[in-house]
C-alpha cells in the first residue's frame, strides 16, 4: 500500500438515534459541527467553558432539531481543570447509555490568551491540560461508553498540522509549555504533537484488547474562528516577510471545518493493514506509522506550499514535493493521510509519556 492516500469519507447524511458529544461547541469548528450534526438528526451534547454560552446554544440546536426524540444538552467544563473534565466524564457516564461518536474538538493556544498560564488547583500549564491531559482523560473515561456504539463508536481529535513543528522533549513536562510571547506557537505545537502521541498509543491499545472504536486524528486546516485571530496575528509576526496577508490564507469557513471533522469519524482506513516496510521509505515518508495517520485537507497545502509556517514547511517540504502531483489533482472534499511525527511511531516514547500521563491524570487509564 502506498505511504499517502486519499480518503473520500462520506459521513452518513442520516444520523438520527445517534449522540454526539462535541467539545468545544460554543465557537468555530465545534460550533458549526454541532449544527450540522443536528441538521443530520443526531442528538448532541454541547459544551464549552461556561454553562450560559452552552445552553445559549443548545436553545438554538433544540429549535433546529427536527427528528423524534432528538436530544440536545449542554454540559460545560472548563477543560484547563482536571478535576471538571473527571465530573464532566462521570456526567456523560451517569447520563447516557451510549457515544456514537466523540469530538474531542476543544483546544486553546497562547496566542491572545490573557489568563493566567498555570491552574491554582494542579499547578499544571494551562494549555497542556487543555490541550493534551483533558482530551486524553476523556477518551479514556468514555471508552465504556463508546464501546456500546453499534456504529462503531469513533473518536476524533482535533489536531493541527502544526505538531510537525512540535517538540518531542518536552511533551510529557508541562512545565516545559511556557507562554512566552516566542514560545505562544511552539507551546501549542508542542501540544498538538502530544494529542497525535496520545491518539495513535490509545489506538494501538484499543486495537490490542479489540476494541471496535475508531481513533482519528484531524488537522482541520486553516479556518476561520475565535482562535484564528490572534494565532494568525501572532504568526504573521514571526514568519511573514511577504505573501499575502493571513485573513487570505485562514480561508476555511467553520462549516467546512466541520464537514472535514465529521468526515474524519468515517474515514474507514486499511491502513491497519499496511505493512511496515511500505512506510519504511526515505525521508519524511518513513514517518508513517502503518496504524497511525493524521487526516487533513489537501488544501491546506497551499498553506505549506507559500511558507507560512517555516517550522513546519521544513519537516513537510520533502514530504510536499513527494506528493505534489497527487495532491494538487485532488478534490476539495478528499482527506488526506498525512506522515505522522516521528515521535508518534516509536513504541518505547509513546509508552513512556503513556506512563507520565497515568501519573499526571487522577484516573487509571486503559490498562496494558
Ligand atoms: N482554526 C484553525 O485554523 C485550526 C487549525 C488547526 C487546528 N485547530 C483546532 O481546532 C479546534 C477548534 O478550534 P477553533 O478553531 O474552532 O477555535 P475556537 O473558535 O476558539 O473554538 C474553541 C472551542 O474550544 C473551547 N475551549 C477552549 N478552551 C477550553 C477550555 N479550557 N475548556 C473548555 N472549552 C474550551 C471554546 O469554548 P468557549 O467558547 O466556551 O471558550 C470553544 O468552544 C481546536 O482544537 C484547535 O486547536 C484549529
Amino acid at each position: 500500500m502506498a505511504s499517502t492516500e486519499l480518503r473520500k469519507a462520506a459521513a452518513p447524511s442520516d444520523l438520527r438515534g445517534r449522540l454526539a458529544v462535541v467539545t468545544g461547541s460554543t465557537s468555530g469548528i465545534g460550533l458549526a459541527l454541532a449544527r450540522e450534526l443536528v441538521s443530520r438528526g443526531a442528538s448532541v451534547v454541547v459544551h464549552g467553558r461556561a454553562q450560559e454560552r452552552c445552553e445559549l446554544v443548545a436553545r438554538q440546536l433544540r429549535t433546529a432539531a427536527a427528528a423524534d426524540g432528538q436530544r440536545v444538552w449542554a454540559l460545560a467544563a472548563d477543560l484547563s481543570d482536571l478535576a471538571r473534565v473527571k465530573t464532566l466524564a462521570e456526567t456523560l457516564l451517569r447520563e447516557q447509555n451510549t457515544i456514537d461518536l466523540l469530538f474531542l474538538n476543544a483546544g486553546m493556544s497562547y496566542a491572545g490568551y490573557k489568563g493566567p498560564s498555570t491552574s491554582e488547583s494542579s499547578g499544571l500549564d494551562i494549555l497542556y491540560t487543555s490541550n493534551v491531559l483533558a482530551p486524553a482523560m476523556l477518551a479514556s473515561m468514555l471508552v465504556p461508553l463508546l464501546e456500546r456504539s453499534s456504529l462503531p463508536g469513533r473518536v476524533v481529535f482535533t489536531s493541527s498540522v502544526l505538531e510537525w513543528g512540535g517538540n518531542p522533549d518536552c511533551l510529557a513536562r508541562p512545565a516545559a509549555f511556557t507562554r512566552t510571547p516566542k514560545a505562544e506557537l511552539a507551546a501549542y505545537a508542542d501540544s498538538k504533537l502530544a494529542l497525535n502521541v496520545f491518539a495513535a498509543e490509545l489506538a494501538d491499545r484499543l486495537r490490542q484488547r479489540d476494541s471496535q472504536i475508531r481513533v482519528r486524528v484531524l488537522a482541520p486546516g486553516m479556518v476561520q474562528s475565535n482562535i484564528a485571530v490572534p494565532l494568525d496575528q501572532r504568526t504573521q509576526r514571526i514568519s511573514s516577510l511577504d505573501g499575502p496577508p493571513a485573513p487570505e490564507w485562514r480561508r476555511f469557513a467553520p462549516e467546512q471545518g466541520a464537514r472535514y471533522t465529521l468526515s474524519a469519524a468515517f474515514v474507514e482506513d486499511d491502513m491497519e493493514h499496511a505493512s511496515d516496510a511500505s512506510s519504511a521509505q526515505n525521508g519524511t515518508t518513513q514517518h508513517f506509522l502503518a496504524s497511525f495517520r493524521v487526516l487533513a485537507p489537501y488544501r491546506t497545502l497551499d498553506f505549506l506550499l507559500r511558507g507560512r509556517e517555516p517550522f513546519v514547511l521544513r519537516t513537510a517540504a520533502l514530504w510536499v514535493a513527494e506528493n505534489l502531483q497527487k495532491l494538487s489533482s485532488a478534490a476539495e472534499d478528499e482527506l488526506y493521510l498525512w506522515p505522522a511525527h516521528a515521535a508518534c511511531l516509536d513504541a518505547a516514547f509513546r509508552a513512556h509519556l503513556w506512563a507520565a500521563w497515568d501519573a499526571q491524570l487522577p484516573i487509571s487509564l486503559l490498562a496494558e
